[in-house]
């Protein structure tokens, strides 16, 4: 089989294996404690709003890619943009995030999320206002085609932004195809943009439903800094967390995540 075949067969498996992605299960694994205990500073979840709280600077329109059924990865973002674009590759989980900017209803309660990014920032929370008076899309993506998103979705120069957490190498067959599709995403960025990339390293599996391994490309630090070169990006900053032992609960073997951000030049 030629490799460009082989490489569309493997991204083609790693679809159809997303079709049993169960949202609420996944919040469950990922965004309860101790994962997200915002008493602990060597937590998950603290240390990535800290990260995401740091490295946001003001612009129009921010993109998130990948955004599954989470939501924590724009809360500080909707306060310096106009405009914010959820996406994701499964409607089970544009649904979710739907129904969370109408009702206020969510597999998972957001408000400690929202109550701890607020205190980062010194304000009052009322933050669920601002997100879904901000949140203007929640559109369909597939990172693995040149133009990820709907045409027409974004203004013509580009997102002044966009943030991505553990959405590239969880989708990714191999660490070309996660390079390839860090190009596609530079395609949506602006000129002097800003990318935002959390991820996992040493992870070779998530579950993403019960008894459902999703394969993971397991990254290293000097991986990431590579595929970010090699698609065009200037790294301005790499940051990394070791999981302390307490925080392997059996959903996935990731031994840390990293916090890339990048520009374009
Ligand atoms: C590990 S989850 C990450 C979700 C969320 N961003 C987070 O931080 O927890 C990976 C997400 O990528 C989405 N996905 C799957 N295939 C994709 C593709 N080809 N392009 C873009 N996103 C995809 C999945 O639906 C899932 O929501």
């Amino acid at each position: 089989m030629e490799g460009e075949d082989r490489g569309e067969k493997a991204v083609a498996a790693m679809e159809a294996c997303y079709q049993g992605f169960d949202p609420a299960a996944y919040l469950q694994y990922n965004y309860t404690p101790p994962r997200a205990d915002f008493t602990r500073s060597d937590s998950i979840v603290p240390w990535k709003l800290k990260c995401l709280h740091e490295a946001f600077s003001e612009g129009e329109v921010l993109v998130d890619v990948g955004s599954g059924p989470t939501l924590y990865q724009v809360m500080s973002g909707c306060e310096h943009f106009d405009r914010v674009v959820l996406s994701d590759f499964l409607e089970v989980n544009r649904k979710e995030l739907r129904i969370w900017l109408q009702d206020g209803k969510s597999s998972l309660d957001w408000t400690p999320y929202l109550k701890f990014v607020c205190e980062l920032e010194g304000r009052k929370c009322n933050k669920n206002e601002r997100l879904r008076s901000v949140v203007t899309d929640v559109l369909p993506i597939n990172i693995h085609q040149p133009c990820p998103l709907p045409s027409g979705s974004l203004p013509s120069t580009g997102a002044d932004c966009l943030v991505s957490s553990f959405c590239l190498e969880s989708v990714s067959p191999d660490l070309s195809s996660f390079t390839q599709a860090l190009g596609h995403l530079s395609g949506l960025l602006r000129s002097g943009g800003h990318l935002l990339l959390i991820g996992a390293l040493g992870e070779s599996f998530y579950l993403g439903a019960p008894g459902l391994r999703i394969p993971v490309v397991p990254l290293d630090e000097a991986q990431v800094c590579s595929s970010l070169r090699a698609s065009g990006f200037h790294l301005l900053q790499l940051s990394v967390y070791h999981l302390p032992p307490d925080m392997r609960v059996g959903v996935d073997d990731v031994t840390g995540v990293f916090f890339a951000k990048a520009r374009k030049p």
